[in-house]
């Protein structure tokens, strides 16, 4: 069976508030996409496609990077990953059960250990599985004006990180199914589970952030250069 990537990229980075969208921000002197793409090109995927905007005027700008393709983007993430799992599904030498891994333009610094031990790890499981973090603060739930209603035990609570493993053509339908359906769904995992499956999740270090606030980006500078060392 084979290995293949989807990176959704065709977001436009509101919170981020900079001119060019944030998966194209500068980061130690490369593009943060560049960065992400060249994590997962360690790993033994056999190829990576990109989903991008359709007014994006920066992905020429990147050096040609080998078994990289690109993808329209779509409204909505779920929408870009689909239309990346559309062209995945033209190639001949791609099958149904096939592993996709979808990761986030966003997360330039997940450990390619964390990537191998993702890959090792789902490959006993029939369905699939994610990076994702243990919460470590205590959860509280408010009402509209802020105010605490209640507290919400963190035991078994997760964040769901990326990159998120699942067999090919069983995301393309469970994002397709979530689609129809009019659900929203804001992780590929979310997909599956309304399919009646249960993802495992699988610990990531904790330095795999998404870039979302300006404040992220000297975290994530110091996250790679502390990975380079
Ligand atoms: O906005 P957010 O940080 O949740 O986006 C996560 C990832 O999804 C980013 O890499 C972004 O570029 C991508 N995205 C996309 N298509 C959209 C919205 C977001 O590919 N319509």
């Amino acid at each position: 069976l084979n290995y293949w990537a989807v990176v959704p990229a065709a977001g436009v980075g509101q919170r981020m508030g900079s001119a060019c969208p944030k998966q194209y921000l500068s980061l130690l002197g490369k593009p943060i996409l560049q960065h992400t793409l060249e994590k997962l090109l360690q790993t033994n995927v056999q190829g990576v496609v990109v989903s991008l905007a359709a007014e994006d005027n920066y992905w020429s700008q990147l050096p040609t990077l080998p078994r990289v393709w690109t993808a329209p983007g779509g409204t909505e993430r779920s929408d870009s990953v689909r239309h990346a799992l559309e062209k995945l599904l033209t190639f001949p030498e791609v099958k149904p059960n096939d592993w996709v891994l979808v990761h986030d333009a966003a997360r330039p610094c997940v450990r390619v250990s964390d990537i191998q031990n993702l890959m090792q790890t789902v490959a006993d499981y029939p369905i699939g599985g994610l990076l994702a973090n243990p919460v470590r603060d205590t959860m509280k739930r408010a009402d509209t004006q802020n105010c605490v209603t209640e507290t919400v035990s963190r035991q078994q609570l997760w964040h769901a990180l990326t990159p998120q493993m699942f067999r090919l053509q069983l995301l393309y339908d469970a994002l397709t199914t979530a689609a129809i359906q009019g659900y929203p769904v804001t992780d590929e995992s979310q997909a599956i589970e309304l399919m009646g499956y249960s993802p495992v999740l699988v610990s990531s270090h904790p330095d795999n952030i998404k870039i979302t606030h300006p404040d992220d980006l000297a975290l994530a500078a110091l996250f790679l250069q502390q990975q380079n060392n």
